[in-house]
This record gives structure tokens, sequence and C-alpha cells, in this order.
């Protein structure tokens, strides 16, 4: 989970610590332009101020209007607060609370005063509108001298209501024990500022950070550079003004011509959200992932009930690291080894199988059922030879498998499941999402798919070891965990013993399993931020034009089989899969050529039967039974898309079709 809110109160240190005074000033301390550096080192040099004496002459030195008046009426108001403020802290004026700034994109700042702020707020929100500090949420002011950690807690507690975030993602930086307790009591993360009072340095039970740029590496915002802001957030705002322009010119021209225009089976469906979030991450150029690759896996997690989402680069990626992660040493006993069998389909996408043979496991391939396309439960369990290990399916063009009966199994034989989700997202069996039951899911994000980031996919566990593996093999199986760009946020880089290599090995480069870079970049992420605002309404159009195709292919269920719901399932699915009964006048391939020649794009079922194509020649694998419908499906099933692509009168040029071919058939 990441952290979304950062809660300052580090008042004291600033003023205790030598060491952290400058640091302190100038990293965080937003107006730190060269200038503004040197006017707060020569007023606060062996300061001993009270907060308003300083707070006055920085914002008199650096030119503010009226700043006179608005203090004197602070002090006139709360002089006697004040004063009494800096006895409750030791006697130490707390100078420039009230006054931190952290803010970026993505971190909201809150700032906490123990001292009534309101003339002050007044001053920084003069401040903010002339773009001289980057906005912020809220200035807490502690209103009268109210117990301080009781006033603490109340906010926290609002910022929970008004953000929506839970306790874990609120990170209270603070230097004291009373921000530590309240810490403790609200459940939000803590990270310790050490001074030379609390004695930090050697504490183990949180994070304890010397050094502001400490914090970076913990909480991963990038530093805000407020010297170029104004200029460069002119610049983006007008850049993305364009795009929109450029969207809405591109719409204008999009226009469906019946016979001329290609009816595709699935496809990208955005607006100017999509491209605007795209050039807003590619302006940021941080490249790599950063705050849309988090907030969509945050999202993107609370959204099927998951707690841990992994961005990959594709959903093949995404089943590469499920298996992968199930082989790590890690897992003692449990971990898959080679030789080991998983129970699966010959009838599907490659990369479903591709793991398991990419990892020296063995597939036992059972056959599917006719309608659901999904396996045969009731033989799964008389597969099961000693060397079974996991089952690993798709729940097939979004047709949830039966997981009442699976689960059973899974639990009586103590197996590994893991839910290839990648063309089932939005499904749901017994009114819980698909992908959310297994050990391990996976989703895929091409445009072919129910939300799309153009490449992308992801990884779903409630296990934390297995998020962490799975993180591992992703990034090139290191044992770090820091962020890109950033350093020691186990605080031990230097400090290790691991394998072989002598003690202290950079962390950094320490491998704990054989791994990959499947990583993605937040341009591929920032685009699914504003696909997943639309999933709601894609789920909805998806299963509307089952619907409709349902109900007018009805009409010809003399030689089609249709499609059939798992029971207790409500699938949102990826195509509307049509059989031709071997008994049926005309073959797959001729009804296929009919509508491609109509221009309505048609789709196999994948693969096929699998080990009939030619990369699998010199594959080893189990068949338990046989693959009597595998191979029906093979020669006789085609499908047609239900993307929210396809309106009302596509629908209607496909009816018409489909009829004009039965005319000239039969
Ligand atoms: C069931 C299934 N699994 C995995 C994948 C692979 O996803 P990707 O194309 O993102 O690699 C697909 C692709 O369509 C799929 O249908």
């Amino acid at each position: 989970m990441s952290i979304k809110v950062l809660v300052f109160d580090f008042d004291g240190t600033i003023v205790d610590s030598n060491e952290l005074k400058d640091k302190a000033y100038f990293e965080l301390f937003p107006l730190a332009d060269k200038k503004t550096k040197e006017i707060i080192r020569e007023i606060s040099k062996g300061s001993r101020k009270t907060r308003y004496q300083i707070i006055k002459e920085i914002l008199l030195a650096l030119k503010f209007e009226n700043i006179e008046k608005e203090t004197e009426n602070h002090v006139q108001k709360y002089g006697e607060v004040v004063e009494k403020d800096i006895v409750d802290s030791g006697g130490v004026p707390n100078a420039f609370e009230g006054l931190w700034f952290f803010h970026n994109n993505k971190y909201i700042l809150y700032l906490l005063s123990g001292t009534p702020l309101e003339p002050l707020s007044q001053v920084v929100e003069k401040l903010v509108a002339k773009g001289k500090i980057p906005a912020f949420k809220k200035i807490y002011g502690r209103v009268d001298n109210s117990d301080e950690r009781l006033f603490k807690e109340q906010v926290i507690t609002e910022i929970i209501k008004t953000e929506g975030v839970s306790t874990k993602e609120i990170a209270l930086i603070g230097d004291g024990p009373s921000e530590r307790d309240v810490a403790l009591k609200t459940g939000c993360i803590f990270i310790g500022i050490s001074n030379e009072s609390n004695n930090w340095k050697t504490n183990n039970d949180f994070p304890v950070i010397t050094d502001f740029k400490e914090l970076q590496s913990l909480i991963n915002p990038p530093l805000f550079l407020i010297k170029n802001m104004k200029k460069e957030k002119q610049l983006r705002k007008e850049i993305l003004n364009k795009v929109r322009e450029f969207y809405q010119a591109r719409k204008q021209k999009e226009k469906f011509i019946p016979g001329e225009s290609y009816i595709n089976y699935s496809g990208r469906v955005y607006d100017e959200k999509e491209m605007i979030n795209l050039v807003d991450a590619s302006l940021d150029f941080w490249l790599t992932a950063d705050r849309y690759a988090k907030q969509f896996e945050n999202d993107f997690a609370k959204f099927l009930g998951i707690k841990y989402c992994l961005l990959t680069n594709s959903g093949s990626s995404a089943n590469l690291l499920a298996i992968s992660a199930l082989t790590s040493p890690e897992l003692g006993k449990k971990r898959l080894k080679p030789g080991d069998e998983i129970i699966t389909v010959a009838c599907g996408f490659p990369t479903t199988l591709n793991p398991i043979i990419q990892n020296n496991l063995i597939p036992v391939f059972i056959d599917i059922e006719l309608g659901t396309y999904n396996i045969q439960v009731e033989k799964i369990e008389k597969a099961i030879s000693k060397k079974t290990k996991a089952i690993f399916v798709a729940h097939t063009l979004g047709n949830p498998i039966n997981l009442d009966k699976i689960l059973k199994i899974v639990k009586k034989y103590n197996l590994w499941l893991i839910e290839d989700n990648c063309d089932a997202l939005g499904s749901k069996y017994k009114g819980q999402y698909t992908g959310s039951f297994g050990h391990i899911s996976t989703c895929s994000f091409f445009p072919a798919h129910h939300i799309t980031m153009g490449e992308g996919g992801a990884v779903l566990t409630d296990d934390l070891k297995l998020k962490k593996i799975i993180a591992s093999f992703r990034d090139w199986g290191r044992d770090c965990w820091c962020e890109p760009g950033h350093d020691n946020t186990c605080k031990k880089r230097f400090s290790r013993k691991s394998g072989k290599l002598p003690f202290g090995y950079d962390h950094k480069y320490i491998y704990s399993h054989i791994g990959y870079n499947l990583k993605i970049t937040d341009m591929q992420a920032a685009i699914g931020i504003a696909q997943l605002e639309k999933l709601p309404l894609f789920i909805k159009k998806r299963k509307e034009n089952f619907k409709e195709i349902y109900k007018f292919l009805k009409l010809y269920e003399n030689y089609f089989v249709l499609p059939q719901a798992e029971k207790d399932s409500q699938p949102c699915w990826f195509g509307f899969p049509i059989l031709v009964k071997p008994e049926a006048p005309f073959s797959r391939n001729e009804i296929v050529n009919y509508l491609e020649d109509n221009k309505i794009a048609t789709r196999m079922l994948f693969g096929g039967n699998l080990i009939k194509q030619p990369a699998y020649e010199n594959t080893k694998y189990r068949i338990f039974g046989s693959l009597k419908n595998t191979d029906l499906i093979m020669n006789n099933l085609f499908w047609l898309g239900v993307y929210s692509g396809i309106t009302k009168e596509k629908l209607n040029y496909l009816t018409k079709v489909f009829n004009k071919f039965f005319k000239e058939k039969l």
C-alpha cells in the first residue's frame, strides 16, 4: 500500500538539532532558492526567537504585502497562546511550524500545528495564490489550549474521512513521543526524525531519519522543485488543453459506415482523459513506474478486493511471474520444483501454458466442457498424482470456472490455485470478483482486454510473502525493494550478509531469485488510471452486448452451441463464443469467411488445442482422458466481440449480415 498523505509535525527538531537545522530548512522549505536560503540562514542564525518573529522576518524579507498587519493580528489574537506553546515545547521556539510544505501532484500536505494559525493560514493562502508555494490542503491549528495528543488524533481521523484513505496510507512524520503515540493509537505509519533530545537513532521500532533526503527514499515523493513550478505548471496546462482539443478533432472523424467500417472484436475505448494522463505522465519524464503506477496498483487492488497488486508489462509476464514466484526457495516445501505437475487445459492462450513449461514443470491437460469452455471439474481429482502441486487455468473468455468445486479440491490436496483472469475482469462468482479467489491471479491490459494500457498486466495476491517474491522476480530477481531512483529504504544497505557474498555487500545488488525485468512505465499506468474509471461502464456494456447477441442468435440455435455461463456466476464476457454444430450445413470456416468479408471481425479460441501447435511438438506433458472437446472447439468454434465499442448500429448491422448468411446458405 502506498502512502498518500504526509503529516508533518517536527517543529522542535529544527532548532534543537544543529545537524538537522540547515537540512530541514533548505530541503523542505519550498522557497529555497539561493537568495531565500541566505535570508533564512541569516534570520535564523543561532536563533532563540519566537515563531512569530521568525515568520514575520522571513515574510518581510521576501516582500509579501500586508505581512506586518497579518502578523500583528496574529500576535494580538493569539499572542499569549503562542508564548504558552513555546513553554509547552520545552522552551524552544518551534519556529516555522505551520510553514512546511511537502506537496506534489500525488501527496497531499496537511500542516499540523499546536498553535492557532488562522492569520498565518491566510498569509500562506496568499503565497499559494501568487504561485510562490505549491497548493496545500489544509492547516490545522489548535484553537485552544486543549490536549495535544487528542487534537492530533482528531486531525488524523478527519484526514481519513475527508481523503477516503486508510490509516496505512498516512505517514506521520514527527520528532516527539506525542506524535509517536498518536501514530500508534490511530494505526498510521510513523517516521521518526532523530534529534538531540529524543535520541532515536538507535530505536528500531519505527524508521528513523536523520536527513530529510532519507524521507524521500522511504516514501518516494520526488522533491518538489518550486523554482520552475509556475512556468512548468502553466505550460503543462496549455499542453494538456491542446491534447483535449486534439482528441475532439480526432473524434469528429469517427463514423460508422455499414459494410465499409470494420467492426472489430475488441479495441481501445478512450477519450481525452487517457490521452491527457499519458501526456501528463510523459511530461513528468520519470519514465519508469511512479505516481500513476502506485495509484493504479492501489485502486485496482481495492476494486477487486485484493490486498496487493503488482503491475507488469503484459498479461503474459503476469502469468510468468505467478508461476515463477511459486518456485521460490522462500516457500520451503510448498515451492514448485522441476517435474512437478500443474493441472491446466490445452484450450486457450499459449502464455497461460508457457510459464509451466518455462519453469520445467509438467502440464497435465484436462478436457473442457462445451458451452462453458472451462475445465471439466469432475475430472480434476482423478487426474491428481503425487506430483500435482497446482491448478492454473483461465476463466475462458470471461466465464468463471466452477470455483466452489475447485477451491474444495485445492484445499483437500493442498494445491496452489492461480487464476488467469486476463479475459475475465469484472466477472463475478457468487457475487465476488474473479481474480480474488486464487493464491495468485493475473490480468492483462492489452487493447483487446476489458481495460487497456496499450501493453500491461498485473499480478494480484493477498499474501505478503508472495507479493515480495513476485516483486523480486519482476525486478531482476533482486532482494532490495527500493523504488526506482531510491536507495537504502531498508536502512541496512551496507550491513547484510547474504549467500557467500562478503558482509556489507550493497543490498541494491543482492539477488535472491533468478529474475527478469518485467516492469511497467508510468505512461502505461497513467492510461490505466483513466480506464479504471470507465471500467464499471465497460462491464455494463459488455454484458448488455452479450445479451443482445444471445437474444438474436437464439434463433439459430439449431446450428450453434450457444455460450453458457457457469452456475452461480455473473460473467463479464471477453467475447461471444459460437460453436458451429458438427451437423450444421455449413462449416466454421465458411461462416467466419462470410463475416470477415462483410467487415465483421472474428476470432478463434486462441490456440485451439495448444498441443497441436508446432511450438509444443517436443514438450513434456500428460493428458488425462481425451481432449475430444478441445479438438472440437479447435475445428468448430469462433467468437465475436462484445466490447463497448460495439454500438447499437453495429449490432444492427451484425444481425443483418447473419440473417443474410442464413438466407443465402439454407
Ligand atoms: C487468457 C489469457 N491469458 C494471458 C494473455 C496474455 O496477455 P498479454 O497479451 O497482455 O500478454 C491473454 C491474451 O489475450 C489471454 O487471453
